[in-house]
């Protein structure tokens, strides 16, 4: 069996294989909700073959959302449409898993292809929330009101009631959106955060609101439950080595507090990043971390060919391979993936009754 192929098991938790879909935002919910395109969209998916599928940043927060067609997970009609989302993940044979995000400065946004850019307070958007009033610049130039630590207490106590009703609705793995650029990752960002308290300034200031919000988090989800979190580790601006340091002790910061995983992305703290985008870029960085700060690590970025999948699990570079585009494209990806693999019966990664058939169909 490849590496990729082979299961996984963290806390009480099996995945089947090391195959994830990472939290992709599909904008179509209103109000907060889910609808019938979310649960025909994670339903094809986990019947695809993943080990994990981890549903799409869900806002803690009306202003939380990044848009208007955000899910949420603020209220219990929320929480009872994301029971029946994870149950179809769990019935496709995956492992259900949910994002939950604030987004921050980067809130009250249009979708992606209507344009991607802040909806005026005026205009259907709303006021935005961050750690200084500091905007983000270019598409997002709306100013964020300065949180007092009121807002923080709140905040953080509004990702403690999405984890409870996260974890009362059925899912298994729960990922804390502290990554690109949204509000967590803002109070790590010496752009964003310019405060002059304790949750400002020096690396313990700008830790503090991740690990705060983590450890108390930590005291509702369940112990045999993977509790993991998303972390921009590197933003490629010219700071590159010391972000990336102190990213690694703040995720060894996190695994005392009771990290599980870290999902390593990138900041995206700042429009003046220079990513070096390409096939798996990120794998060494997710490596380092994993070596460096000790904890079990997924990643993601341009890792859809099968044998570079492979690769990176079978060299110990990343425990799980976030698969998120070519998902959209192929939602049967690991099928194909084990075909490309040499698998033994790789259509039995699908459901028997498209399996049984796809099984005589190669044979010929
Ligand atoms: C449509 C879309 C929506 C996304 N939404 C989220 C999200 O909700 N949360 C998140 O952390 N990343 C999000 N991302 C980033 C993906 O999780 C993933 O990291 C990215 O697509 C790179 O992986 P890939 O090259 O396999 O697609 C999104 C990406 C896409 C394409």
């Amino acid at each position: 069996m490849t590496a990729l192929f082979k299961p996984y098991t963290l806390k009480g938790v099996t995945l089947r294989n090391r195959i994830a879909v990472p939290p992709m935002c599909q904008y179509s919910a209103v109000d907060g909700l889910v609808n019938d395109w979310h649960e025909s969209h994670y339903t094809s998916i986990a019947r695809g073959g993943p080990g994990l599928v981890i549903v799409e940043a869900t806002a803690v927060a009306p202003e939380g959302r990044i848009s208007p067609g955000c899910l949420g997970l603020w209220n219990d009609e929320q929480a009872a449409g994301l029971q029946r989302v994870a149950a179809a993940i769990k019935a496709g044979g995956a492992v259900p898993g949910i994002q939950i995000a604030h987004a921050g400065r980067k809130a009250s946004a249009n979708k992606p292809w209507e344009g991607d850019d802040h909806i005026p307070s005026d205009a259907g958007g709303w006021d935005i929330i961050g750690p200084s009033a500091v905007a983000f610049g270019k598409h997002l130039p709306k100013v964020p009101q300065a949180m007092s630590k009121d807002d923080i207490a709140r905040v953080t106590q509004n990702f403690v009631d999405a984890a409870v009703r996260a974890r009362d609705a059925g899912f298994e793995w729960l990922e804390l959106h502290f990554a690109h650029g949204y509000l967590a990752q803002s109070f790590f960002s010496v752009e964003a955060n310019q405060r002059t308290d304790e949750y400002g300034g020096s690396f313990e200031g700008r830790s503090r609101f991740i690990l705060e919000t983590l450890a108390a988090v930590r005291k509702v989800w369940p112990e045999d439950l993977p509790l993991t979190a998303r972390f921009g580790v590197i933003e490629y601006d010219g700071r590159d080595e010391q972000t990336l340091n102190e990213a690694i002790a703040l995720t060894r910061a996190m695994r005392e507090g009771g990290l599980d995983m870290l999902n390593v992305s990138v900041g995206f703290s700042t429009p003046n990043g220079n990513v070096p985008w390409g096939s798996a870029f990120l794998a060494p960085i997710a490596e380092r971390v994993r070596k460096e700060a000790g904890v079990p690590v997924a990643s993601s970025w341009g890792i859809d060919d099968p044998q570079v999948a492979n690769r990176v699990v079978a060299d110990q570079q990343m425990d799980l391979v976030m698969i998120g585009r070519a998902f959209l494209s192929n939602p049967h990806y690991a099928y194909h993936a084990a075909m490309a693999l040499k698998q033994e019966q790789p259509s039995w990664v699908l459901p028997a009754p498209y399996a049984h058939w796809l099984e005589r169909y190669q044979r010929g």
